[in-house]
């Protein structure tokens, strides 16, 4: 195994810090912030890729250095055919046009979730990007297409048991998967944002949100800019955050750390 075992916040509290390491978005409402303007539901996707780009190189100016984005989800295949097929050839053209200034700016881009699902041009493209800024060493940017956390997580527990066929299961605990996760380079989201005004996390990175501080804002995602990005920022500073300790604790261990 040579990927990097990253600690669990079940197992470890992990240090925190003003700005989030690791910030997670359901990017929601691009539809309905279409159809308040009487245009077609994919001019808001059109509309939400420029916010995608504006949130990259926020990020990385923040210096946040895993911006995890949630596509494209396992379920929205469900979507009306035109939907899904131009949703996938925005997707196309951004890998096009917008790896190269990532490469530029020293980005790392990722992608979880099954890609096999997805034509041989994307697939190519995606291992094609991946690879061109794989050595890079600022933000590392995150595209969750056809993602699903449940899927994640059996795939994990499939990876785990084809390693090691003959485990104990007494012998399994969380740590023996976590090196199988897809996002197994990434410490867990500090910080998870959903748009649009729904409050539920929609099978997005469902193992890995355990302690994570989640924000909910009525903005739809076109909507969405610097501005609310750094209300977020300033709500999640305002967080305790615990990890199933008291806030007693918190403020001896501050005083110890500050002794
Ligand atoms: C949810 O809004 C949004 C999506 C399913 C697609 C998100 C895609 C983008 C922001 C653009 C492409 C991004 C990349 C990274 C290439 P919705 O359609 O569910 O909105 P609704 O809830 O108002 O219907």
């Amino acid at each position: 195994m040579s990927k990097p075992i990253i600690a669990s916040s079940t197992l470890i509290i992990p240090e925190t810090h003003i700005i989030p390491t690791h910030v997670a978005i359901i990017m929601d409402g691009n539809g309905r912030w279409a159809s308040q303007r009487f245009l077609p539901r994919v001019a808001g996707h059109t509309k939400g890729l420029e916010v995608v780009k504006k949130m990259v190189e926020e990020s990385a100016r923040l210096g946040i250095k895993y911006l995890t984005l949630f596509a494209f989800s396992s379920e929205n295949w469900r979507r009306p055919k035109e939907e899904v097929n131009f949703l996938m050839s925005l997707f196309l053209k951004a890998l096009e046009k917008e790896v190269v200034k990532l490469h530029s700016n020293n980005i790392k881009l990722k992608l979880i979730g099954d890609i096999s699902a997805f034509t041989a041009e994307i697939q190519e493209k995606i291992s094609k990007a991946e690879l061109l800024t794989v050595n890079n060493t600022g933000l590392v940017l995150t595209i969750a297409a056809n993602y699903g956390g449940r899927w994640d997580i059996l795939n994990a527990i499939r990876n785990f048991l084809q390693n090691n066929p003959s485990v104990d299961p007494n012998q399994i605990d969380e740590s023996s998967l976590t090196p199988y996760f897809s996002m197994s380079f990434a410490p867990e989201p500090d910080l998870f944002i959903r748009t649009g005004g729904e409050q539920r996390v929609s099978n997005f990175l469902l193992w890995q949100l355990a302690y994570t501080e989640m924000y909910f804002t009525e903005k739809f995602w076109p909507d969405f800019g610097v501005e609310s990005f750094n209300d977020s920022l300033k709500w999640y500073r305002q967080r305790e955050r615990r990890f199933g300790q008291t806030s007693h604790q918190l403020v001896e261990k501050t005083e110890i750390n500050h002794a």
